[in-house]
């Protein structure tokens, strides 16, 4: 297992492999490699090929992106000696006769590198996998904003624990395997994080009594009959882990404080899957925005995570597919879903949404802020504060005109979008279109329906009526904001 013999050699070795280029970009564009080693060695010709440079990062590549031996005497020469002391003292390689083997991956992440294990080079149900699909969509989730002390739970190689640091004081990343908690603690010296400690034990257990002021999970989520490995399988019955962390999440939360999670939950058959996620949120004392990222019946649920499985390791997963799929029909699962729950612990009357969203882009974590931030205020304004308060279109969010020629010659459509990562649309007719023309954060609602009122002949109150739905109908869609009181501001 990895050491940290010297914190100072750990971090120089990390240096040395951001001077080297060793990024995702640099091995893409440099050597043409994106994919490390599959389990069945499919890829492992191209790999060599492509690593067979004679520069340090092709040498680097094939050690730890390729997780296959190099000639020590081309390692001495080519590689800095400070690096490959380090990387020797520390149990990332190894000698062995005229070769250096690698003992771990340093898979590069946005501007990182982390250790994790291979699946050629360690088997084990408590192997520690590198970042996956789910630890991006997690990135891309998350809502910004900089805070006092963060949890990672399940932390794996620490890589999302890592990637919060600089924008928290202080992280704390919990894990029950204690391999991926050595992972963890050395990839914190190795990318020269030092406000993150790794704690070990099961779920909450090592922060019992703790406030965060965010909490970020990517558990282990799939449905499994019998648990294989530890990164990937629920260690409760279906989907019990993940309810499990989102019952006691909130006792954790600081006022105004998220939760995100990546998670997978089961529909059963006949039930609507949406009660099921608002049973287990209804009493958190929190606002709930569900990102549903698809849904698989049980059979398409079953040869997927038993292909993952088999990615892992080929002969563990052998013969799975029959029993994991009667294992979900004897519980009667119709279908699984998948997405991120995101949960803001707040005083008052709470809501739950439910958003589709099949891809997070980068952006998404800005997009999941500002529904946080619209139906929050929803919830709270009563009609009068709505009527009182003046809005302005949110960012991302555009009047659309659009003229298209039919059969009856130019057709005109008016539309109001919302282009950001939660993409929205609604459709206007021309009245509406010229209402909306006024939300430009100086009139109140109550002045605007005046004006509106005046214009169609129509009484003050139904105007405001008709204004307080559409105002409703743009918060729900984030297309509108409110402009902050200047006088409550003092400004
Ligand atoms: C899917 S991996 C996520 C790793 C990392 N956070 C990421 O996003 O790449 C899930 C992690 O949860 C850990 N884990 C499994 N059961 C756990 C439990 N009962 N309590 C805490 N962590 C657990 C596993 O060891 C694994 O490291």
């Amino acid at each position: 297992m990895l050491t940290i013999a010297s914190q100072k050699s750990v971090r120089s070795l990390g240096s040395y492999l951001a001077e080297c280029g060793y990024t995702a970009d640099r091995l893409i564009e440099e050597l043409g490699i994106h994919e490390t080693l599959s389990a069945d060695l499919q890829n492992l010709e191209p790999l060599l090929e492509k690593t067979s440079g004679r520069s340090a990062l092709h040498l680097l590549a094939r050690l730890f992106f390729a997780g296959w031996p190099a000639n020590a005497a081309d390692c001495t020469r080519i590689l800095d000696p400070d690096a490959l002391s380090a990387a020797l003292a520390c149990g990332l390689v190894r000698q062995s006769g005229s070769d250096v083997e690698p003992c771990a991956l340093l898979v590069p992440f946005k501007e990182m590198a982390v250790a994790c294990d291979g699946i050629t080079l360690y088997r084990g149900p408590d192997i520690v996998m590198g970042p996956s699909s789910s630890t991006r969509k997690m990135l891309y989730c998350a809502v910004p904003g900089t805070g006092e002390a963060t949890l990672d739970l399940c932390t794996g190689t620490g890589v999302l624990a890592l990637n919060a640091a600089p924008r928290s004081s202080h992280v704390v990343g919990t894990d029950v395997n204690p391999r991926a908690l050595q992972f963890a603690r050395f990839n914190a010296a190795l990318n020269g994080l030092d406000n993150v400690e790794f704690l070990c034990g099961s779920a909450f257990e090592p922060v019992e009594g703790c406030t965060f002021s965010r909490i970020i999970a990517n558990p282990p989520f799939f449905l499994a009959p019998v648990r294989t490995f530890t990164f990937s399988d629920s260690p409760m019955a279906l989907d019990g882990f993940v309810r499990k962390l989102a019952l006691d999440a909130p006792s954790l939360l600081a006022e105004n404080a998220f939760f995100q999670m990546a998670c997978e939950w089961v529909q059963f058959e006949g039930e609507p899957w949406e009660q099921r996620l608002q049973s287990w949120t209804k009493d958190s004392g929190c606002d709930v925005l569900v990102l549903r990222g698809w849904q698989r019946n049980a059979i398409d649920y079953t040869e997927k995570t038993t292909n993952e499985a088999k990615g892992v390791d080929p002969s563990c997963a052998k013969g799975q597919f029959a029993s994991r799929l009667q294992w979900l029909r004897n519980a009667k699962v119709e279908s699984v879903l998948g997405g991120i729950l995101t949960m803001r612990k707040r005083c008052g009357t709470n809501w739950f949404a439910i958003l589709e969203a099949s891809e997070a882009k980068e952006s998404t974590g800005s997009a999941i802020r500002q529904k946080f931030d619209s139906l929050t205020v929803l919830a709270s304004h009563s009609e009068q504060d709505l009527l009182n308060a003046r809005f302005r279109f949110a960012a991302g969010a555009e009047l659309i005109e659009r003229a298209v020629l039919g059969e009856k010659g130019w057709e005109v459509t008016n539309s109001v979008v919302n282009e950001s990562a939660l993409k929205d649309e609604v459709r206007l007719d021309s009245v509406v279109f010229r209402f909306m023309t006024l939300l430009d954060g100086q009139r109140s609602t109550r002045e605007i329906a005046g004006s509106v009122a005046k214009d169609l002949a129509i009484s003050n109150e139904e105007a405001q009526t008709r204004c307080l739905q559409l105002v409703r109908r743009m918060l729900q869609g984030s297309f509108i904001q409110p402009v902050p009181d200047q006088v409550a501001n003092g400004r």
